[in-house]
């Protein structure tokens, strides 16, 4: 296994709410994908798929939770698609920025985006706007 990968934790991270969860799983699977390709010599064209492939797919997941957001009245709003912008702007970054590094730096790079994501926002930011749904009903 890739010594950048991330496990999934259901009850480490799950935020309570299926849909979010699930792609929660999703993302960090592809995140692991791409730490996998970036680790390899020589797979520069997969990586850039990978990575155009994860842009839409979290562009699709921010535009779940924040459509949630506005019809539940979470009063977090702000800040959190605060957060989404940066992350987007970060994945944005490993394209334009990350790949033209060596390969060692380019693993460093995506293990430190999945942290931030992964860590940071999903066991933060996220997990609060579950709360605040599960509280409404959601599940
Ligand atoms: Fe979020
Ligand atoms: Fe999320």
């Amino acid at each position: 296994m890739n010594k950048y990968h991330l496990i999934w934790n259901e009850s480490r991270h799950s935020v309570g709410i299926a849909l979010i969860d699930s792609q929660h799983r999703e993302i960090i699977k592809r995140v692991n994908q791409i730490a996998d390709g970036v680790a390899k010599r020589n797979q520069s064209e997969a990586v850039q798929e990978m990575l155009g492939g994860l842009i839409l797919f979290a562009r699709e997941h921010f535009a779940v939770e924040e459509r949630l957001m506005v019809e539940y009245g979470f009063p977090d709003m702000e800040s959190h698609i605060e957060e989404h912008r940066r992350l987007f702007q970060q994945l944005n970054n490993l394209i334009n920025v990350g790949l033209r590094a060596p390969n060692h730096n380019k693993a460093a790079l995506v293990s430190a985006f999945l942290t931030d994501w992964a860590e940071q926002h999903i066991l933060r930011a996220d997990k609060e706007l579950g709360e605040f749904l599960a509280a409404k009903g959601l599940s």
